[in-house]
């Protein structure tokens, strides 16, 4: 269980890491600095009523299954049951992040060099920012997360990249992602965007398609939309989501079918494979697609019309 933020105030600094280290966490020492305040703006802001330091949050799960060190007792302990009850969880989150990496590459290929994306979760092992650096690349890369804890490692991670910024905002609200100051800063809304939003969508309960609709109408033709989505469509994984993820702080995931991940994909035009399981989707060459048992995600990129 984590320590309230607000018992963690000190004269100038947030230090996170005393308190990972109080409850065994093993978060890295995260300070802010002084002219940001003793608490940072987000820390601690729950996300629906509770108090997320004491529930296990999606980002930090998933941090914890890609073996990062951003996250508590909490959610390494739902991150056990996941791996227990799910044929590959480790496998799923990987491929997942592998896709990421594989998308990013050809959309900065294809002359994209801003990125907005949307439930980054905690911005290391291998994230957006990281492949964009592997690719000798200037393009600039917003993240946006709801959750707080991934908010604030995010900030501290990325304090001496003047590339890329982090803001805590809620996917659903697409006034408040656009108008978040980090994505104000680095996005250029008069040219292309690459829309990222892997494995984040299954926690917008209901008109996925209608909420990136709205995002696509308010960025320009040209930019590119990148989706991962978690499905059971797969009868061999058969993943019963509710009982396997219903701790999350937030909301329980929601799988979709192929029809209704499309659905979701609906205002661009895709590029080749299409719609494929994400270990499908451009495999590196040399690259076996993953084992079966890590088909849990739908992957997809287009650009709007
Ligand atoms: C499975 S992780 C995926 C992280 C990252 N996009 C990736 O694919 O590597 C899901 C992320 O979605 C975030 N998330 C869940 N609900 C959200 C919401 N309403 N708004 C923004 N982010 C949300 C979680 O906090 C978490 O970081």
């Amino acid at each position: 269980m984590y320590e309230r933020p607000d018992r963690l105030r000190a004269p100038s600094v947030f230090a996170l890491g005393s308190l990972a280290e109080s409850a065994g966490a093993g978060f890295p020492p995260i300070v802010v600095p002084a002219q940001a305040g003793p608490r940072p703006p987000d820390a601690g802001r729950a996300t629906d009523g509770a108090d997320e330091f004491e529930r296990p949050s999606s980002a930090r799960v998933y941090d914890y299954l890609l073996g990062g060190a951003a996250h508590g007792a909490v959610d390494r302990e739902l991150g056990e049951r996941l791996k227990r009850s799910q044929p590959d969880a480790v496998g799923l989150a990987q491929e997942n992040r592998a896709f990421l990496r594989r998308a990013v590459r050809f959309l900065l290929a294809a002359g994209i060099d801003q990125f907005l994306d949307l439930g980054s979760g905690v911005p290391t092992m291998g994230n957006v920012h990281e492949v964009v650096a592997r690719s000798r690349s200037t393009a600039r890369v917003a993240y946006t997360d709801v959750d707080s804890i991934a908010a604030l490692h995010g900030r501290h991670l990325l304090a001496g990249v003047p590339t890329a910024t982090y803001s805590a905002a809620d996917v659903t609200d697409v006034d408040a992602v656009l108008g978040a100051p980090g994505v104000v800063e680095v996005i250029d809304p008069a040219r292309p965007v690459g829309l990222l939003a892997f494995s984040v969508l299954q926690h917008v309960p209901d008109d996925a398609a209608g909420l990136v609709d709205g995002y696509l109408r308010r960025l320009v033709p040209g930019s590119a939309l990148a989706v991962s989505h978690f499905t059971d469509d797969d009868p061999r994984l058969a993943p019963d989501v509710e009982r396997h993820t219903g701790g999350y702080a937030r909301t329980t995931p929601r799988a979709r079918d192929h029809a209704a991940v499309a659905e979701i994909l609906r205002g661009v035009d895709l590029v080749d494979p299409g719609l494929v399981w994400v270990d499908e989707w451009r495999p590196d060459p040399g690259r076996p697609p993953g084992p079966d048992d890590t088909r849990g995600h739908w992957a997809g990129v287009g650009f709007r019309r």
